[in-house]
């Protein structure tokens, strides 16, 4: 089949592997009918994420039609067209069980190296290097999914790929983002990047009832989409952040504070990411959390900071000082997707929201490796790429 492998920092070539096969009774394979590139691709692209191999198979945002099912799974049968969440979930373990399905202690073989760099393993995830299971990812023409039983969701015939391949991560994260705000009727909040998972957070801050939400980013295009789900923008190269939210705030700060960048946030715009880029240039540190650094002071008193964005080690000068001093509640997660893709969907059914207003870029799997460079630069309006195998 042809997949989007790794080669190495900037180097993903569209190339033919081996068909994936049947492993585990509870497995099936799917052909891929959409598959999408997410930010989270973007530091595997980057080179930020450790443990990559030459050859490895990318991505995981897929949905398809089931074409092989192994001999247990008793929840799909061939023909079923479903959308896979980007977490492997077992299902029944301890945190399974609570519907922690991004913490399911299971799923990844490699757990003891996750272990030692993290005190202990998340689940397993698709096409998310060797500190996370090593599993081939979904930007391919076929995928086999493990745990097919417990993960993949069906959906109707009569909605569309596009309005639902985002069940399988952008569209639960930003909705898990604004739900970690606890959001009450009065609430401002405050959404750093305005990219794919900034746009489903500002859409889900409405849906969550928010009276207003303040959307930051420079991207014109981005800025612009934020605009048109009713959010007040901010450019964070031409405004300063911070004076803006207490303006705009009457001197309190925002009530929850989204951080959807992560650990790459754009490196000119601030003295503390010019520092965390030569840090992380020359091995000195991990990460680059200058927006983490920038809600927390954001935040009013007794307010949440709620994390979405990436981040992979150990984050320097984040002002604990701030949080603790004035009560602040810190809310993150990979998300448990499984979890909120029932409820999620029933949304889309019921046209509260039509995931499809963020793609930007349809193509084949042909012009995946150019793509990665048009998303990752922000070239051409691009928001988000859809791929059609
Ligand atoms: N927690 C999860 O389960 C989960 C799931 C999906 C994605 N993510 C993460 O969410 C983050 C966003 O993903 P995405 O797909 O939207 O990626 P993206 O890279 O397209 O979006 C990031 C946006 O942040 C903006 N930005 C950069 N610096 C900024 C700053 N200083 N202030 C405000 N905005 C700034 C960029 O212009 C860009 O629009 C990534 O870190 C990704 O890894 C997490
Ligand atoms: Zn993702
Ligand atoms: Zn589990």
């Amino acid at each position: 089949m042809r997949a989007l492998t790794f080669h190495g920092k900037h180097d993903l070539r569209c190339e033919t592997v081996p068909d994936p096969k049947i492993e585990h009774p509870r497995d099936a394979i799917i052909k891929v009918t959409a598959c999408a590139i997410c930010g989270s691709d973007l530091h595997l692209f980057d080179g930020v994420i450790p443990d990559v191999h030459s050859g490895d198979v990318l991505g995981h945002e897929t949905m398809g039609e089931v074409v092989e099912v192994g001999a247990e799974n008793k929840a799909l049968k061939v023909g079923d067209r479903v959308v896979v969440p980007f977490t492997i979930s077992c299902g029944d373990c301890f945190f399974c069980r609570k519907g922690f399905f991004s913490g399911c202690e299971r799923t990844n073989p490699d757990k003891a190296k996750a272990a030692k760099l993290w005190g202990n393993s998340p689940a397993g995830l698709f096409g998310y290097s060797h500190l996370l299971g090593g599993y081939a990812g979904g930007q391919a023409e076929y995928l086999r999914v493990p745990h097919a039983d417990v993960g993949p969701i069906k959906v109707p015939s009569h909605l569309t790929d596009e309005q639902v391949l985002f069940l399988s991560d952008i569209f639960p994260t930003g909705y898990m983002a604004a739900e970690f705000c606890n959001i009450q009727p009065e609430d401002t909040i405050a959404i750093w990047g305005c990219g794919p998972v900034g746009q489903f957070a500002i859409k889900s801050a409405f849906m969550l009832g928010a009276a207003r939400v303040i959307a930051i980013d420079t991207v014109p295009e981005r800025l612009a989409m934020a605009a048109a789900s009713g959010a007040t923008t901010l450019d964070f190269k031409s405004e300063d952040i911070y004076d803006r939210i207490m303006q705009l705030t009457h001197g309190r700060g925002a009530d929850a504070c989204i951080d959807a960048v992560g650990t790459e946030p754009e490196t000119t715009a601030s003295f503390d990411s010019v520092i965390d880029r030569i840090k992380v240039a020359t091995f000195m540190g991990t990460d680059r959390p200058h927006v983490l650094r920038q809600a927390i002071h954001c935040c009013r008193n007794f307010g949440t900071v709620s994390i979405v964005g990436v981040y992979g080690g150990f984050l320097d000068n984040v002002p604990m000082g701030s949080a603790i001093n004035r009560g602040l509640t810190f809310r993150m997660a990979q998300t448990p997707v499984q979890h909120y893709m029932p409820k999620l969907l029933e949304r889309v059914e019921r046209g509260e929201i039509d995931p499809s207003f963020v793609i930007t870029h349809r193509a084949s799997l042909e012009e995946g490796p150019e793509l990665y460079k048009t998303f990752r630069d922000k070239k051409e309006g691009c928001i988000k790429v859809v791929m059609k195998p």
